[in-house]
């Protein structure tokens, strides 16, 4: 007797190896932009779910598969959007690409910080307007800056390696930081305060948990130094956008470069979109070809061994 191929659902855009690495012992169906009702029907006849951050995993999705769910495959690294706990209720097993897109989210954090600091965006959007505003847009030197690096994993370690190349004095705060991986990098690791009570620039490279949520927030904001510049790169729930928004607003914050928000994508009328000193991307920091390829691989390999029963 032949046994039949898993299910898999793709609810979100994945490169093409790995669907060809799927199809080779499953029947694909992708099936983007879903609605909740309409996941949760789909996901009745699926063994497997392969999902970016677009896609929410709730408790309900795990109820409505009634079982046979067996894996969510989470292309990327952070799987706060699938809820863990239903999940184990469940007995699915939720897997991630842990590795394939880290220099990109460390590419993107750099390409933000020095964006930032030069007015790029501002400038780009004027002049297309028909200005030209030299003086406008004088922006700050990143050589001899002190930047914080809030997250020593393995994204925070490649944005720290970058930024030493561009003359700016690196530290890093992580309470599970290697510190061999630290020594290694010159980057002196720090305390929380520390971190951000002396930094020039903050780039935050945490996940978002319950430790986490909002730890960007008016008390953190009022301990940084006048004028720091923030990345985000990580996940908007980090910062408290309100508090960010009345630190702008102070001249405490000085300009934030954010790829993240509390709300994905965030409402039309959130005024982070409006201000002068905000520079905004949609969730780019894991979008290369190259990361988007490997991230399909790693997590058509990872699926294909859970639904093995490799893990
Ligand atoms: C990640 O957690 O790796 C990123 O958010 C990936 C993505 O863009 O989906």
């Amino acid at each position: 007797l032949q046994e039949s191929k898993p299910t898999i659902l793709v609810s979100e855009k994945l490169g093409d190896a790995g669907l060809q690495l799927l199809r080779s012992f499953g029947n694909i169906e992708c099936c983007y932009d879903l609605s909740k009702e309409d996941l949760c029907k789909k996901i009745e006849t699926c063994d497997a779910l392969i999902v970016r951050s677009g896609t929410k995993v709730s408790r309900e999705v795990f109820e409505a598969a009634k079982g046979r769910l067996k894996v969510v495959g989470r292309a990327g690294v952070g799987i706060d959007n699938v809820d863990l706990g239903a999940a184990t209720e469940f007995g699915c097993l939720v897997v991630n690409a842990p590795t394939a897109n880290t220099i990109a989210a460390a590419e993107h954090a750099i390409a933000l910080l020095t964006a930032m600091a030069r007015n790029v965006a501002q400038a780009d959007a004027s002049m297309k307007a028909g200005q030209w505003k030299r003086n406008k847009y004088i922006g700050v030197s990143l050589v001899g800056k002190t930047v914080a690096v809030m997250g020593f994993g393995k994204v925070g370690s490649e944005v720290a390696r970058r930024a030493k190349g561009l003359g700016m004095h690196v530290i890093a705060h992580d309470p599970y930081a290697p510190v061999d991986r630290a020594r290694a990098l010159a980057v002196d690791l720090v305390s929380f305060e520390q971190a951000i009570s002396t930094a020039d620039f903050i780039s935050l490279h945490m996940p978002l948990t319950p430790t986490t949520l909002n730890l960007f927030n008016d008390d953190t904001f009022a301990k940084m130094k006048t004028g720091v510049r923030i990345i985000n790169v990580a996940r908007g729930g980090v910062i408290d956008e309100d508090a960010l928004l009345r630190a702008l607003d102070s001249g405490k914050v000085a300009q934030a470069a954010l790829d993240v928000f509390a709300q994905e994508p965030p409402p039309k009328e959130s005024k982070l979109l409006q201000q002068e000193n905000v520079i905004v991307t949609p969730h780019l920091g894991a979008s290369t070809k190259e990361a988007q390829e490997g991230v399909a691989i790693e997590i058509a390999e990872a699926v294909k061994g859970a639904l093995q029963g490799e893990l």
